[in-house]
């Protein structure tokens, strides 16, 4: 059985699929690994690295034509256009918005596994990449928020005075939010946190965050799958209501907030944004989905009356080395759960991880 790793070309994509370390595994267990010459240099490892643990170094051709290819960003047509029939795609695919590379996929003979759609279930909780990615973006976007704040986040006592800590309020508390909960914590801010299923209401208070507009937490905001529920329009305004007042104390606020294969539920208008403090700094995770603030751009950092608001895209990539290294974790327990034990591939459209992945019409099956 071979993987193939490309080099990634989507614009801003740094990160790599499988890191050294990873391929190592897969090589132990008698895989044949097959990794593009620069695949992993803008994460960090160096082509020597993978040959350093018995990985084949190739072309994009040679990557391309493996049994399976693990990629971190969906291949463009010409790549697919590389691939053999019969092979496999493990990779992120956007599945609501790729109706047409999965149908070019599809037409070449590729069985393709969304990485977006491991199902969030505990058994498949070490092969998730949307929840290691979401944990890079908390961390980071805190870390953006508070590089572009003219404050310090801890409190300060010094011989030039005594500084307050600042005010940090986090929207939505997933993954992401969560983490961006602790960082900002850790960094010695005072932090709240808001989210609409009653379930982060704890998660929010057990990192040592207080929990504001708790009123508007509803017992059927969560379906059985652990998501957010659309809230009504009604609802959508008295959340933005109720959490105005406290925003307009905030010195940043970061926003995680997502309905899955909806636009991101606005929980900031522009009015909120003119009632805080020139200096004040709003980070808007959501600026790819259409974001949480009325004002965000996605890319591009806005000013309002001296509050900045920032909209970052893929920021996963901005922390290539990490962000690969939880990656290629969960791709490889992916892989390891779809190897027999007699080493070759095994992709079953029964099983319940696999099956929930495979977004193409190619009858599965074992083919190396
Ligand atoms: P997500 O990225 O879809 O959304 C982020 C947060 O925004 C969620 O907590 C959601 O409740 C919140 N939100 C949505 N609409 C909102 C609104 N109008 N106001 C305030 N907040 C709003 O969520 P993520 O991070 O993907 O997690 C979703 C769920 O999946 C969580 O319950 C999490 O615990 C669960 N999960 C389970 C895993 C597993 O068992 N393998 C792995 C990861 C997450």
């Amino acid at each position: 059985m071979q993987i193939g790793i490309p080099r990634e070309h989507s614009p801003g994509e740094t990160r790599v699929a499988l890191t050294p370390e990873s391929c190592g595994r897969l090589i132990k267990a008698g895989v044949t690994v097959l990794v593009e010459r620069g695949a992993g240099l803008a994460s960090g490892f160096a082509d020597s690295s993978y040959e350093k643990v018995g990985a084949t170094l190739t072309d994009a051709a040679g990557a391309f034509a493996a049994d399976l290819v693990a990629k971190v960003q969906k291949p463009t047509a010409a790549e697919a256009g590389r691939m053999r029939s019969g092979s496999h795609l493990v990779s992120l695919l956007q599945p609501a918005s790729s109706a047409p590379e999965i149908a070019a996929l599809d037409a070449q003979g590729v069985t393709a596994l969304a990485l977006e759609l491991i199902p969030r279930i505990t058994r498949a909780q070490s092969m998730d990449v949307l929840s290691s990615q979401a944990t890079v973006s908390g961390y980071k976007a805190v870390l953006l928020g508070a590089a572009a704040m003219p404050k310090f986040l801890p409190m300060l006592s010094t011989a030039a005075g005594t500084i307050p800590p600042s005010k940090v309020c986090v929207l939505g508390a997933g993954v992401a939010g969560l983490q961006a909960i602790a960082t900002a914590r850790r960094l010695g801010g005072l932090v709240s946190g808001f989210d609409i299923r009653p379930a982060a209401a704890e998660q929010i208070r057990s990192l040592g965050a207080t929990v504001v507009a708790q009123d508007l937490i509803a017992a059927d905001a969560q379906t059985a799958g652990g998501y957010a529920t659309e809230q009504s329009a009604e609802r959508q305004a008295a959340i933005q209501d109720a959490l105005k007042a406290h925003l307009a104390t905030m010195d940043l606020v970061i926003t995680t907030a997502q309905i899955p294969g909806r636009a991101a539920p606005r929980l900031i208008t522009t009015e909120t944004v003119r009632t805080m403090a020139p200096g004040a700094v709003i980070v808007d995770l959501a600026a790819e989905t259409g974001g949480n603030c009325e004002v965000t751009k996605a890319g591009e950092s806005v000013d309002v009356n001296g509050v900045t608001v920032i909209g970052p895209v893929n920021l996963p990539a901005s922390m290539p080395n990490h962000a690969s290294a939880m990656f290629s974790r969960n791709v490889l327990t992916f892989v390891q759960h779809l190897l027999t034990k007699e080493g070759t591939l095994n992709v079953d459209p029964a099983d319940e991880i696999t099956g929930a992945m495979i977004v193409t019409k190619v009858p599965a099956a074992a083919t190396a």
